[in-house]
């Protein structure tokens, strides 16, 4: 009979250890350890100092601040620090995402409810319906809303004042979201992957709040296979509790961590088995490329959207694809990492 830790191990292997997309169990788990102060937020210097005295200003003022837009890949951090930004307001939070208003009067609903300074925080804004997302012009602009009285010939706009509130927008594809929308936006902000000293300061915190015991050698081992992922952080941290529990007296070694991350095909970059077949299929099958994504995506049977906001950008970072305007390549270093010779004459890049 496998005991409880085993069981744990095997019901929750999602299809895709490493993504930095949500998976059930991360929600119950990043309740607990997702910073709730910004002094607790850890890593993006740049982004925090800026929100800071953003933060300050406005109240001292005693202003709403200006919107807000974040983007980066899943898992930097976004939702995170919307709720840290109402909490060191002071002041309540809605959320919702794009996705979820399929109606104008969806939105209008929540905008009409929104108080003063009261922070609106909208996932995935990029998925706003066109005519949803015009409410939020005014709405941004000017906190009014157009209320449509009547019907047909008859019908009235009614201007409708709103709370000066703080509209969050978060977004894991900055160039999906349209000029007009992004020009009402005072601040704009991309999280970046995490530095390495980083990520060990957030793993020896969840372990901490999680007690889990780790020494550094297993710190380490995780932090460089996360792909500079907080999200991906913490749950290889917990998969390699699962496997320290069952084979090694419950403490995260670097042996342990190791053998834990192997076990999940994650090799010592944090590249999954995914990113090796979508590499090896631009190198073997397409010659190092150009090929464009929906081609790439039809080979591995995967959406274009996943490849995009979640495979790319962290294969981009260090140094394995190239975008161009023709396409995706494969750089030297791919052909390196993968011990395969590159064809004598380059791909064109351009
Ligand atoms: N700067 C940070 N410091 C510490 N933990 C973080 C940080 N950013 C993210 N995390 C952790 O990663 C998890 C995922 O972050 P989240 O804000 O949900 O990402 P996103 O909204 O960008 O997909 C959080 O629950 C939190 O535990
Ligand atoms: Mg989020």
């Amino acid at each position: 009979m496998p005991d409880a830790s085993t069981k744990r191990m095997m019901a929750h292997q999602p299809a895709r250890i490493v993504s930095g997309q949500p998976i059930d169990e991360d929600a119950r788990i990043e309740a607990s350890v997702r910073p709730k102060r910004l002094d607790e937020y850890i890593g993006q210097k740049r982004v925090k100092e800026n929100i800071q005295i953003a933060i300050q200003a406005a109240r001292t003022r005693g202003e709403a601040l200006d919107h807000v837009l974040l983007y980066g890949p899943p898992g930097l951090g976004k939702t995170t620090l919307a709720q840290i930004i109402a909490n060191e307001l002071n002041v309540p939070i809605k959320t919702s995402a794009g996705p979820l208003l399929e109606r104008k009067g969806d939105l209008t609903a929540i905008l009409t409810s929104l108080e003063s300074k009261e922070v609106f925080f909208l996932d995935e804004i990029h998925r706003l319906q066109p005519a949803v997302e015009e409410v939020l012009y005014p709405a941004m602009e000017d906190f009014r809303v157009d209320l449509i009285i009547g019907q047909g010939p008859g019908a009235r706009i009614h201007p409708f004042p709103l709370g000066h509130f703080t509209l969050i927008g978060a977004t894991t594809r900055a160039g999906l979201i349209t000029a007009p929308l992004r020009s009402r936006f005072g601040i704009v902000h991309r999280l970046d992957f995490y530095e390495p000293e980083d990520l060990l300061i957030i793993l020896h915190r969840s372990a901490k709040i999680l007690a889990i015991e780790m020494d550094e050698g297993g710190a380490e081992e995780i932090a460089r296979r996360c792909r500079g992922t907080p999200r991906v952080a913490n749950r290889l941290l917990r998969r390699s509790r699962d496997f320290a529990e069952v084979r090694a007296a419950g403490r995260i070694t670097r042996a342990v961590a190791q053998e834990a991350l192997a076990m999940l095909g994650i090799d010592e970059n944090g590249l999954d088995e995914v990113d090796r077949n979508l590499m090896l299929a631009l190198i073997d099958k397409y010659g190092g490329g150009p090929v464009g994504v929906s081609t790439l995506a039809a080979t591995l049977s995967e959406e274009e959207d996943a490849i995009e906001e979640m495979y790319e950008p962290y294969l981009m970072q260090i140094g394995m694809i190239d975008r161009t305007p023709r396409g995706r390549v494969a750089t030297p270093h791919a052909y390196e990492y993968f011990n395969r010779e590159q064809p004598r004459r380059q791909p064109r890049l351009f």
